[in-house]
C-alpha cells in the first residue's frame, strides 16, 4: 500500500501525528513539496519533536526517509535540524536520509527576498513564514535555480553560488533592500554542502525500484490543500502543489503506483497567515488559545481559528481524491455546548457548494451553518469508538456526510496512541 497523507485545510491539521502513526508499516517516508515552512509535531516515546524538512519516519528505526525533488531545501536549516534530532538521540545516516539531487536550494538571499517582498506588499502581505519558499520556487520556474546536484562538486558549487548571489543582490537592491554580503552566503552554503553531500543521490530509481521489490511508501504532505498554488486561496497560498498531484511530481513516483490517499483535517479549522477564512470565529480562537493550543510550530504565531468548513473540505476531498479523512483534535471541541459546521456559502443570492475563484468573492461569502449538540466531556482517555459519547459520534458521522468523504479515524490527543479507528 503506497499511501499519501495530505493536509485538507490550511496546514497544521496534525499530519505529523497521522504520518507517525502510519509509519510502522512503511519502508520509505517521503517529503515531496514545500520546505522549512512546514512544522510537523510528533509526540513519541514521551518526547516532542518538531520536524521541518526531515521526514517524520526518521523517528522510527529501519525506515528510509527521502527528501524528494519537489522539496526546496535550505541547506543550513537542514543541517541544524539534523543536529537537533541527533541531540534528541535520533540516528541519521546516509542510509536513512536520502536527498534528491533534483531538489532546489533555498539560499539566505531567498529569505531576504521573501521578507522584502512581504514588506513591499504592506497590508496586502501574505503572511509567509519568511523561509524563502516563494522566491526559490520562482527561481525553479524561471530556470535559474540551484539544485542539490550542484552540491556534489565544491568547485562548481562556488561558481554557481557566486553567479546567483550577484543577480539576487541586484534584485534585492531593486526592492530597496541592501545587498547581502556574498561571503556570508558562500561560507554558510559551502559548509552545509560538506555535511549534506553523502546524502545526495537520484532518489527516483531508489523509490521506484523499492516499490517494484514490494516495499511500501508513505508520503508526508506538507501545508494543506487550501494553500495549494492551483487550488487554494490564491494569492494567499504557498508556492507549491500541496495536493495529491504534488506527491507524484515531487517524488517521481507515478500516479499508477499510489494506492490510498488520506486527508487530514482538524475537527475545526485553523489558518496562519492572511487570506479568506469564512468560518473564522473569535470565540473558538480565544478558547483554544486559552488552553495553550494553536500556536504555530514554525513561527510561534497564534493560529486563526474557526468552525469546520464543509465547503473547503468537500472541495479538497474532490481534487485530492481522498479515500478517507483522518480527523485530529476532536478533543479540542470537548467543552463546546453547540458545535457548528459550515455546509455551504451564501454569496449574494447564490448558495455555493464549492469556493469561488476570486478572493474578493470568497471574502464576501457568509457561511451557512448546521448546528449540532456538543458532548461536554473529556474524551482524551477514550480508546475505542464505542467509548466516545453519542453526540461526539454523531458529529463525526455528520461531518463525513457533509464533506462527502468518510472519517476513518479520529484523534483525541497529541500522542501516537490517541487515535481511534471509526467503524465503517
Ligand atoms: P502538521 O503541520 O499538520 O503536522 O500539524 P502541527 O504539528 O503544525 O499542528 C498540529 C498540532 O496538533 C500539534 O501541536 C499536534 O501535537 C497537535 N495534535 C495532533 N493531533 C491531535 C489531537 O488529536 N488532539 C490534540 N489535542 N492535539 C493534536
Ligand atoms: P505545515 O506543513 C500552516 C502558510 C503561511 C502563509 C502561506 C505562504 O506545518 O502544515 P510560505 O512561507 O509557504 O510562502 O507562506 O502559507 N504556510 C503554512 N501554514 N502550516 C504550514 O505547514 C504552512 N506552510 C506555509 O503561513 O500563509
Ligand atoms: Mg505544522
Amino acid at each position: 500500500m503506497n499511501t499519501l497523507v495530505i493536509g485538507s485545510q490550511w496546514g497544521d491539521e496534525g499530519k505529523g501525528k497521522v504520518i507517525d502513526f502510519l509509519t510502522e508499516t512503511a519502508d520509505f517516508v517521503v517529503r515531496s513539496q514545500g520546505g522549512s515552512n512546514a512544522g510537523h509535531t510528533v509526540i513519541a516515546n514521551g518526547k516532542k519533536y518538531v520536524l521541518h524538512l526531515v521526514p517524520s519516519g526518521i523517528l522510527w528505526q529501519g525506515k528510509v526517509n527521502v527528501i524528494g525533488n519537489g522539496v526546496v531545501i535550505n541547506p543550513t536549516s537542514l543541517v541544524e535540524e539534523m543536529q537537533y534530532l541527533r541531540d534528541l538521540g535520533v540516528s541519521i545516516t546516509p542510509d536513512n536520509l536520502l536527498i534528491s539531487d533534483r531538489a532546489h536550494v533555498v539560499l539566505p538571499i531567498h529569505k531576504e527576498i521573501d521578507a522584502a517582498q512581504e514588506e513591499a506588499l504592506g497590508d496586502q502581505k501574505i503572511g509567509t513564514t519568511k523561509q524563502g519558499i516563494g522566491p526559490t520556487y520562482a527561481d525553479k520556474a524561471r530556470r535559474i535555480g540551484i539544485r542539490m546536484a550542484d552540491f556534489v562538486d565544491p568547485v562548481r558549487l562556488r561558481q554557481v553560488l557566486e553567479a546567483r548571489i550577484k543577480t539576487a543582490n541586484e534584485e534585492l537592491v531593486r526592492l530597496g533592500w541592501p545587498a547581502a554580503d556574498p561571503r556570508v552566503t558562500l561560507d554558510a552554503v559551502m559548509a552545509a554542502a560538506d555535511v549534506l553531500r553523502p546524502h545526495i543521490c537520484n532518489t527516483i530509481p531508489v523509490l521506484n525500484k523499492g516499490i517494484s521489490a514490494g516495499k511500501t511508501v508513505l508520503f508526508e504532505g506538507a501545508q494543506g490543500a487550501m494553500l495549494d498554488i492551483d487550488f487554494g486561496t490564491y494569492p494567499f497560498v504557498t508556492s507549491s502543489n500541496t495536493s495529491a498531484g504534488g506527491c507524484c511530481t515531487g517524488s517521481g513516483v507515478p500516479p499508477t503506483r499510489i494506492d490510498k490517499i488520506i486527508g487530514v483535517c482538524k475537527a475545526y479549522t485553523t489558518r496562519v497567515g492572511a487570506g479568506p477564512f469564512a468560518t473564522e470565529d473569535s470565540e473558538i480562537a480565544d478558547y483554544l488559545h486559552g488552553l495553550g493550543r494553536e500556536f504555530g510550530a514554525t513561527t510561534g504565531r497564534p493560529r486563526r481559528c474557526g468552525w469546520a468548513d464543509g465547503v473547503v473540505l468537500r472541495y479538497s476531498s474532490m481534487f485530492n481524491g481522498f479515500n478517507e479523512m483522518s480527523m485530529t483534535n476532536l478533543d479540542g471541541l470537548d467543552e463546546m455546548s453547540t458545535i457548528k459546521i459550515c455546509t455551504a456559502y451564501r454569496l449574494g443570492d447564490e448558495v455555493l457548494e464549492y469556493p469561488p475563484a476570486l478572493i474578493e468573492d470568497w471574502e464576501q461569502c457568509e457561511p451557512i451553518y448546521e448546528e449540532l449538540p456538543g458532548w461536554q466531556q473529556d474524551i482524551t482517555q477514550c480508546t475505542t469508538w464505542e467509548q466516545l459519547p453519542a453526540n461526539c459520534q454523531a458529529y463525526v458521522k455528520r461531518f463525513g456526510e457533509i464533506i462527502g468523504c468518510p472519517v476513518g479515524s479520529v484523534g483525541v490527543g497529541p500522542d501516537r496512541e490517541q487515535t481511534i479507528q471509526v467503524p465503517h
